[in-house]
């Protein structure tokens, strides 16, 4: 059975959802966009990730393409319509469709794109074997804080890490690390500190990144938001990263160094399962 677009107010299939070739998410990346994740059929979080569109909204200047109440209905009917159990809803919003010029259009119409991704999130191989990274520099804009579709950079990133044999790269900057190619980065040390980046327009304020802290200081973990270094992961006791699309998932290894025991810390899979039992029993975390 062929998956069910939406594409600016109509449903249709794949080979009818089209934007125009003037559309500038197209021309100039002058789009937004949200991933949230799919449990037992219902949106994890999303009101989090909503609220995160409208911010990247307003620092564009970029008006929504409908309310909120008309995009989780949109949402939902595209879960139900492609009978999504488990995966993701993806949803992007441009500065609509204009002849090419790097000036905003006067009275522009934003476009709304959305379609799912059935796959499994909770059994998944790399949540228990975990991954190795590689580090490479962070060539993206000074934006990151900005949830654009402008993702070249960590996609050549991505691709450099599995040409080299791992799964995902770490981007550093000024000799720390920001963020994954698309999640946030952590360290364990000291066993019971969990250290990440602090927020700011380096990263993106992961909305998984949120909760997940938050659960980890109810578990009695200490946090602490501050930036370090690749060595600093290759002499920590664990590592992972988060995201709507993997959760917490261990870190193995980076540029080829075993990172703890070389296998999935106990603090990892703790907050992995904090995480997706919190989830599948209420969808606001
Ligand atoms: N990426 N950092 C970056 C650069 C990201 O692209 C993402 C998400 C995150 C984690 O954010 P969240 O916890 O809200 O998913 C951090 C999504 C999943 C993607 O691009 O597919």
């Amino acid at each position: 059975m062929s998956r069910i677009f939406y594409v600016n107010g109509s449903f249709v299939d794949e080979q009818d959802a089209k934007i125009s070739v003037l559309d500038r998410g197209f021309l100039f990346a002058d789009a937004v966009y949200e991933v949230s994740s799919v449990l037992d059929g219902k949106l994890i979080d999303n009101k989090a990730h909503l609220a995160r569109l409208q911010r990247s909204l307003a620092e564009l200047s970029m008006a929504p393409a409908c309310s909120d109440e008309e995009l989780v209905s949109v949402q939902n009917q595209l879960i139900a319509l492609n009978n999504v159990q488990e995966g993701l809803v993806y949803l992007q919003v441009s500065r609509g469709a204009a002849d090419r010029d790097f000036a905003f259009p006067k009275n522009p119409t934003s476009s709304l794109v959305m379609f799912t991704q059935e796959m499994p999130l909770i059994d998944r191989p790399s949540a228990k074997t975990g991954i190795d990274v590689i580090s490479v520099p962070d060539i993206r804009w000074a934006r990151r804080d900005i949830k654009t579709v402008g993702l070249l950079a960590p996609s050549l990133a991505k691709q450099q890490a599995l040409d080299a044999g791992a799964h995902d790269a770490w981007m550093v900057e000024d000799g720390y690390v920001t963020e994954g190619t698309s999640n946030n980065a952590y360290i364990v040390r000291d066993d019971n500190v969990i250290q990440t980046r602090h927020l700011g327009s380096e990263i993106l304020s992961g909305i998984t990144r949120n909760a997940v802290l938050r659960f980890a200081k109810e578990e009695g973990y200490r946090i602490v938001e501050e930036p370090f270094t690749v060595e600093s992961v290759k002499n920590a006791n664990e590592a992972f990263f988060t995201s709507a699309s993997a959760f917490v998932t261990p870190v193995v290894s980076i540029d080829g160094h075993a990172i703890g025991t070389g296998k999935p810390g106990s603090v990892t899979q703790r907050l992995r399962k904090v995480y997706i039992d919190t989830a599948l029993q209420s969808t606001d975390l």
